[in-house]
């Protein structure tokens, strides 16, 4: 017997929407600042929104576990093996792990080894995690550099593997997460 496509509830998808939209932008933010730095960010104002929008996606990301935590997800397709199906919740759990909540502490580490402030949405600081830590800036650096690098690479596998479900599986994946999927 066929299952029913299930969609992920509306918060589910708001959360999941939400938070692509920012996170890519941040991404691009946060690489326009270093690599552009003279034409595009010579008084860190691209720092400083990269730093702002980054650190709201820490506190969508408690909302969006307890919510996530509490509401089971759509059953995936029957067509999938057992493995297929082990293998894409691994790839969530990563999504979850590094690029939504080890690629911002990370920045968070970093700034706070640096002494420099984070306001969030440019509303309100946060407070440091750490001491000021000269000798562990370059660490502190590389690792928010390699993070954001092999997030992204996990990004791409996530939506390559999402077009594939829709354009060669034909299945219920990509649509049980856009907005009209019942
Ligand atoms: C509280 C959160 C975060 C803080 C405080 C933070 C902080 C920073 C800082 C200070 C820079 C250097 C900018 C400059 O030199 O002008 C940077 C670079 C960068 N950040 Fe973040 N970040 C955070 C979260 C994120 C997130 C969530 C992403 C990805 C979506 C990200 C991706 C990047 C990228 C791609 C770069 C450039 C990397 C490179 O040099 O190759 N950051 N971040
Ligand atoms: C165009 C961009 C995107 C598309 C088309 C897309 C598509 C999807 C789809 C169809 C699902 C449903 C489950 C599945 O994949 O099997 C999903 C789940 C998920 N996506 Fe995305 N996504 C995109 C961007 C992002 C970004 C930027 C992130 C985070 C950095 C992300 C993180 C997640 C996570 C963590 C889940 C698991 C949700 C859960 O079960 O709790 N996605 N995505």
């Amino acid at each position: 017997m066929n299952k029913t496509p299930q969609s992920y509830t509306s918060p589910a998808k708001f959360f999941h929407w939400s938070m692509g939209i920012i996170w890519i932008s941040v991404w691009l933010i946060g690489f326009l600042a270093v690599y552009f730095r003279d034409a595009l960010n010579p008084s860190h104002g691209l720092t400083y929104w990269h730093k702002a929008f980054a650190s709201a996606l820490l506190l969508l990301l408690v909302l969006r576990v307890a919510w996530r935590v509490t509401h089971r997800p759509p059953p995936m397709p029957d067509q999938m093996s057992a493995l297929m199906q082990r293998a894409a919740q691994a790839g969530h759990l990563v999504l979850y792990a590094l690029a939504l909540t080890a690629l911002p502490i990370s920045g968070w580490v970093w700034s706070s080894i640096a002494d420099k402030p984070i306001m969030v949405l440019g509303i309100f600081q946060l407070p440091p995690l750490t001491e000021p830590q000269p000798d562990a800036y370059d660490l502190a650096k590389w690792i928010h550099v390699t993070f954001a690098w092999s997030s992204l690479a996990l990004v791409l596998g996530h939506i390559a593997m999402a077009l594939k479900h829709h354009w060669v599986d034909k299945d219920h994946v990509l649509s049980s997460m856009l907005p009209k999927a019942k």
